[in-house]
């Protein structure tokens, strides 16, 4: 009797690290489980602070007033449940309007923001005023947008606001393998997500293993290559060819492969019908082939001349 009770406690044993180890194994640059995703619905990852993150969203970088209104509802209501915002976007507040009128519940929103350089030297104020404006009172993940003077001191203020519960989980923007590195040995709570440029053409391999190495999950900013240089990967010829074996657009492809390879993608638009169709990307599957030819575009192209690296 002992031994089978022994037996069987080893197997309960096993059933559990595998589970825990399968969804870490989810949480890095060999990819994300996407087998429960759906057209429509998202699929959600752990955070090591303990809470789920859907792994795509919409990102509002540039979208004001109306404008980010609409394209907030209008993602609500064709399914996404990240939002990404920051204060220098100065939307937050449109955000919290549209999350307002959904009508969706605020537990199933997973919403992101930033604090700015400007505002780490009195960040514990600038994360209340975040709160208000998107008229919530906890935010899901907050991030600090770049490396730059306190950003140390604003971090620790946002490590408080977590033990408050203002803040469920923290993240860094910017931030490459040397700044992270630092950064890791001066903080208490590890960033749960470092977000950063990605796509083809700039593909931040050696941050993502880095990053993975120490459970922090990355997520790309520009993730179609921004609103500028888009069209210039849209109609790169391989992307464009795999798209037209797929039935599919190059927006869709792009997207696939940030997720297949790992990486959470926020893309933006204000655009309905591309909202809805940048959350459609649950049907197809990229080959390991497909896979392997986007990942031989990499130029070290940054299109962004904020957020250099060092
Ligand atoms: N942390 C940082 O420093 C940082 C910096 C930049 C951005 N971000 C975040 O990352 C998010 C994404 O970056 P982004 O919005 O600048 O660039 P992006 O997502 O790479 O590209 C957005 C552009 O792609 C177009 N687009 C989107 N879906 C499309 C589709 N299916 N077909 C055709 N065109 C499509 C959009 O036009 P339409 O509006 O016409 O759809 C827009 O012009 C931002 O919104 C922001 O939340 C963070």
């Amino acid at each position: 009797m002992k031994k089978l009770i022994c037996f069987g406690t080893t197997i309960l044993f096993l059933l559990i690290f595998s589970c825990i180890a399968s969804e870490n194994l989810y949480s890095n640059s060999n990819g994300f489980d996407l087998s429960s995703g759906e057209n429509g619905k998202a699929p959600t990852i752990l955070l090591n602070s303990g809470y789920r993150m859907p792994i795509l969203g919409i990102g509002t970088f540039q979208l004001h007033g109306d404008t980010c209104y609409n394209s907030v509802l209008s993602a609500l209501q064709n399914g996404y449940r990240l939002i990404d915002t920051a204060y220098i976007y100065g939307n937050e507040d449109k955000v919290g309007e549209a999350i307002k009128k959904s009508g969706v519940p605020r537990e199933e929103i997973f919403i992101t923001t930033k604090l700015y350089m400007s505002q780490y030297a009195n960040a514990e104020k600038a994360i209340n005023d975040a709160l208000q404006k998107l008229g919530v009172d906890y935010i899901d993940l907050m991030l600090l947008h770049h490396p730059g003077a306190n950003d140390i001191e604003a971090y620790k203020a946002m490590e408080k606001a977590v033990r408050e519960g203002k803040i469920r989980s923290l993240g860094l923007s910017n931030y490459y393998t040397e700044d992270i590195e630092k950064f890791l040995k001066q903080i208490t709570i590890t960033p749960d997500l470092v977000q950063n440029e990605i796509h083809p053409y700039f593909q931040e391999k050696d941050v993502i293993k880095y990053a993975s190495g120490k459970g922090i999950i990355m997520e790309a900013w520009y993730p179609l290559g921004g609103r500028a240089n888009r069209t210039r990967l849209f109609e790169d010829k391989t992307i464009s060819s795999i798209a037209k074996a797929h039935n599919k657009s190059s927006a869709q492809i792009i997207l696939r492969w940030h997720l297949q390879s790992g990486v959470v993608a926020i893309p933006g638009s204000s655009n309905p019908n591309h909202i809805k169709e940048n959350i459609s990307i649950f049907d197809f599957e990229l080959s390991d082939e497909e896979m392997n030819l986007i990942n031989g575009l990499e130029r070290n192209q940054k299109h962004s001349s904020f957020g250099r690296r060092n």
